[in-house]
C-alpha cells in the first residue's frame, strides 16, 4: 500500500564501487586516484581535465607544499553504509545511484562491456541489499561497438532496480547529436530507460585563463563549464533533430538543465532568425515544428541541483511545471568543507531550501520535487513489477 507521508528522493546522487576505485587506483592519468604525501588523510580522486596543471605540479615534486590535486577520497565515494548514513542524516528515503563521471568513457573497447556488466550488477546487488530504498541509473560501454552497447542495454533493463541510465555528453565519442547514437537513443527509449545526462568535460582549460589552476580552485569548470556542457550537448541534439527522431526518449538533465531554461529564448529564437535554417525549412513556426520549449516539456525533465531559488523558478517554468523537477543532493560531491562530513551537509540543504523557496514549504509542488514526482516517473514503488 502507498504510504501517506511524502517520501523524499534523491535522483542525483553518485558512487564509485570498489571495483572501479581500484581501476582508478591503477591508472597514472586522469581520472586517477593517487596518494600525495601533503594530504596522509586520504588518497586524492582526481577527475577533471582542469586538474591537471595541479596535478602535473604535484608530480614534479612530490614533496613540495602545493596544493594537492583533486578531492579527498572519503568513505563517502564508495561505502554503500556511508550513503545510507548520509541519506538518514538528511531524511532521504529513497536515492537513485548512479556511477559518477567519467563512467566507462575511458575504458578500453575490449575492456568496456565486461566492465560495464560487472559494475551495473554491482549497482544492482547495492540496491537489492536494502529494498526499497535503493535504485539505480547504469552506465553503458560508449567506447565498445555498437552491438556491444545493445546488449549492455538488455542486460540492466533486466536488472530489477535499474531505472534508466547515466550518459556523459561525448556519446560514441562525437557528441550526443552524432546519428550513430540514434539506434542506441531508439533501444532506451523502447526500453523506458531514460537518459540521466551529466557533464563531465566542461570547457577547454583556456577558456578559465592564466590564472585559473593556481587561484581559482574547481569553481569555473564546475559552476560553470559544467552546465554549459549540458546546455550545447542537448542544444546539439535539438538541432540534430534527436528528440523528433526519438520521441519516446526521455531525459533527466542534470544540474537544472545547465543553463538551457535561461538561453531557451536565446536558442529559440536563434532558429527563427538563422537563414540557413529558414532557407532548409527548419526555422518555420508551424508546419509542425517542435520549438525547444515544446522539448523540454514533452521530454525533458530537470534535477533540483541548482541551488537558488531563482535558478529553480526558471527550471520549473522552462520544464513547464514543477511536476518535471526532481530533488537531487549530488553527494558525494560538495562536502561542508568546516563542520563534520558525518552531520547535515550545506549543498544539501542549499538545495531543499530552494525548493522551498520557489514553491512555498508545504505544498503538492514541493512534495512533488522533494519525492513524490521521482517515486512517479521512475516508477519507485515497492510493489510494482521489478521491470519497468
Ligand atoms: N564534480 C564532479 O566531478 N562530478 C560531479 O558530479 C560533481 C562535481
Ligand atoms: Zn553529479
Amino acid at each position: 500500500m502507498a504510504s501517506t507521508k511524502s517520501r523524499v528522493v534523491d535522483v542525483h546522487t553518485h558512487m564509485y564501487p570498489p571495483s572501479y576505485i581500484d581501476i582508478l587506483r591503477s591508472r597514472s592519468e586522469i581520472p586517477v586516484v593517487r596518494s600525495f604525501p601533503q594530504a596522509p588523510d586520504h588518497p586524492r580522486l582526481v577527475l577533471l581535465a582542469a586538474e591537471q596543471p595541479a596535478l602535473d605540479a604535484a608530480l614534479a615534486d612530490p614533496t613540495a607544499a602545493v596544493q594537492p590535486p583533486g578531492r579527498p577520497l572519503t568513505p563517502h565515494y564508495a561505502d554503500l553504509a556511508q550513503k545510507l548514513h548520509f541519506m538518514d542524516t538528511h531524511a532521504i528515503d529513497i536515492s537513485v545511484l548512479s556511477l559518477a563521471n567519467p563512467w566507462l568513457d575511458f575504458v578500453a573497447p575490449d575492456d568496456a562491456p565486461g566492465l560495464a556488466r560487472q559494475v551495473n550488477a554491482e549497482f544492482d546487488a547495492m540496491c537489492a541489499s536494502r529494498p526499497g530504498r535503493l535504485f539505480f541509473f547504469a552506465a553503458l560501454p560508449l567506447t565498445a561497438p555498437a552491438p556491444a552497447i545493445l546488449e549492455s542495454v538488455a542486460h540492466v533493463r533486466g536488472l530489477p532496480h535499474c531505472r534508466g541510465v547515466i550518459l556523459g555528453t561525448s556519446g560514441l565519442g562525437e557528441g550526443l547529436d552524432d546519428p550513430a547514437l540514434l539506434p542506441i537513443l531508439r533501444r532506451l527509449a523502447d526500453a523506458d530507460l531514460p537518459v540521466f545526462l551529466h557533464p563531465h568535460y566542461g570547457l577547454p582549460n583556456e577558456v578559465w585563463g592564466p590564472r585559473a589552476a593556481a587561484e581559482y580552485g574547481h569553481v569555473l569548470p564546475l559552476a560553470l563549464g559544467f552546465p554549459v556542457e549540458t546546455t550545447v550537448a542537448v542544444a546539439r541534439m535539438y538541432l540534430a533533430g534527436v528528440f523528433d527522431a526519438v520521441p519516446a526518449l526521455r531525459m533527466l538533465l542534470a544540474h537544472s538543465g545547465g543553463t538551457l531554461p535561461f538561453l531557451a529564448g536565446r536558442i529559440e529564437s536563434c532558429i527563427v532568425h538563422d537563414g540557413q535554417l529558414l532557407r532548409e525549412g527548419r526555422a518555420g513556426k508551424g508546419k509542425g515544428r517542435r520549438t525547444i520549449w515544446d522539448v523540454l516539456r514533452e521530454q525533458v525533465y530537470l534535477d533540483a541541483v541548482v541551488y537558488s531559488e531563482v535558478g529553480l523558478k526558471a527550471a520549473i517554468g522552462a520544464a513547464g511545471g514543477a511536476g518535471r523537477l526532481m530533488f537531487g543532493t549530488d553527494h558525494p560531491f560538495f562536502p561542508p568543507l568546516e563542520s563534520d562530513e558525518q552531520g547535515e551537509w550545506e549543498s544539501v540543504g542549499l538545495n531543499a531550501r530552494a525548493v522551498m523557496d520557489a514553491v512555498g514549504e508545504d505544498s503538492e509542488e514541493a512534495r512533488g520535487i522533494m519525492g513524490e514526482n521521482a517515486v512517479r516517473i521512475l516508477r519507485l514503488e515497492m510493489d510494482q513489477p521489478a521491470t519497468l
